[in-house]
């Protein structure tokens, strides 16, 4: 009799940023930032089989034709660091299976990257600790920490430096996604590019920090404060790159949406609605205005492993 080979599933969020600062440009090519995530109910579910060697197959609700099959890809990555952690010599194959847009800002990558950190250590027994997986979960990018967390944080650094930020009850969010893709380091070299044409001085007297406003918000669980203080350093050279994202913002609000955003490095935009019922008329509004919306809400938890039974 052949028995299936042990299989661990683990499932991990997508995130939008609530307020993202960024600052100077450091020597290692990454800005200094000060960003507020918040872990939202679009998910990664990755399936860790033991397998002679190390594979992956990728499928989805969304796009998934952009997405690398090699070493390229962050959860290959992050398999391969587990097992050189833990001096294994085993391989692994990783179903992965995407709910989260592809290149879209909102860290689909990185929760791959963070559900494989998981899947791996579970599947194969590792013992690594939770301090040294988040140090390894740094290294594979500045938003997998965020990933394995979930809920709402505070990032600091590369983004990477988390601390959780209270945040009380939930709150709902239309998302609409692309068909292309944006490039991080490219939408990060755009801001530059305008900052430098601009004679701006971005090495200020104080590093990014999050507005109270934004962690007041998120206290008092009130959607419309939040929407008064979502700010992203990024939405500028989004729309640089991506002039149609303008009409899209201007619509979700004349939708009834309390703000809109751009999530990240877009080019997913984030709407912000007053409640669940808001965002179902938020979410038909745009659909019928002919764009590819989603209703999500948050904070929801960071990896975990999920029994299937
Ligand atoms: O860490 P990750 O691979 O997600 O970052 C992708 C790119 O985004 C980096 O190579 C860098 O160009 C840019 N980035 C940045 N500053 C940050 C985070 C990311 O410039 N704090």
């Amino acid at each position: 009799m052949i028995l299936p080979a042990p299989t661990v599933h683990v499932r991990a969020p997508g995130k939008i940023n609530l307020f993202f600062e960024v600052g100077a440009l450091g020597a290692d090519g990454y800005h200094d930032v000060a960003s507020a995530y918040q872990a939202v109910s679009a998910y990664e579910d990755v399936w860790a089989s033991a397998s002679d060697d190390l594979t992956i197959e990728v499928t989805g609700s969304v796009d998934v034709a952009g997405v690398p099959l090699d070493a390229r890809n962050l959860a290959v990555r992050a398999a391969q660091l587990v097992a050189d952690e833990a001096g294994i010599d085993a391989g692994v194959h990783l179903r992965i299976v995407k709910g989260v847009p592809v290149a879209g800002g909102m860290g689909g990558g990185s929760a791959d990257a963070a559900a494989a950190l998981v899947a791996c250590d579970a599947l194969w027994g590792t013992g690594i600790s939770p301090i040294r997986l988040r140090e390894l979960a740094a290294e594979l990018g500045a938003d997998v920490p965020f990933a394995l967390t979930g809920g709402t944080a505070i990032g600091l650094g590369r983004g990477d430096d988390l601390s959780p930020a209270l945040a009380r009850g939930r709150f709902d969010w239309v998302i609409v996604t692309s068909e292309d893709g944006l490039s991080t380091p490219a939408v990060f070299a755009a801001l530059d590019a305008h900052r430098d044409d601009a004679s701006l001085d971005i090495v200020p007297a104080r590093r990014p920090m999050v507005d109270d406003a934004v962690l007041h918000a998120l206290r008092a669980g009130d959607a419309h404060m939040l929407a008064a203080s979502l700010r992203n350093d990024l939405q500028q050279a989004a729309l640089a790159l991506r002039p149609d994202l303008a009409d899209l913002l201007e619509t979700g609000r004349a939708a009834g949406a309390l703000e809109g955003i751009v999530s990240g490095s877009g080019p997913t935009v984030a709407f912000l609605a007053a409640g669940p019922e808001a965002a179902i008329d938020l979410q038909i509004g745009l659909s019928a205005a002919g764009h590819v919306a989603h209703h999500v809400h948050g904070p929801v938890p960071g990896a975990r492993v999920i029994h299937d039974d």
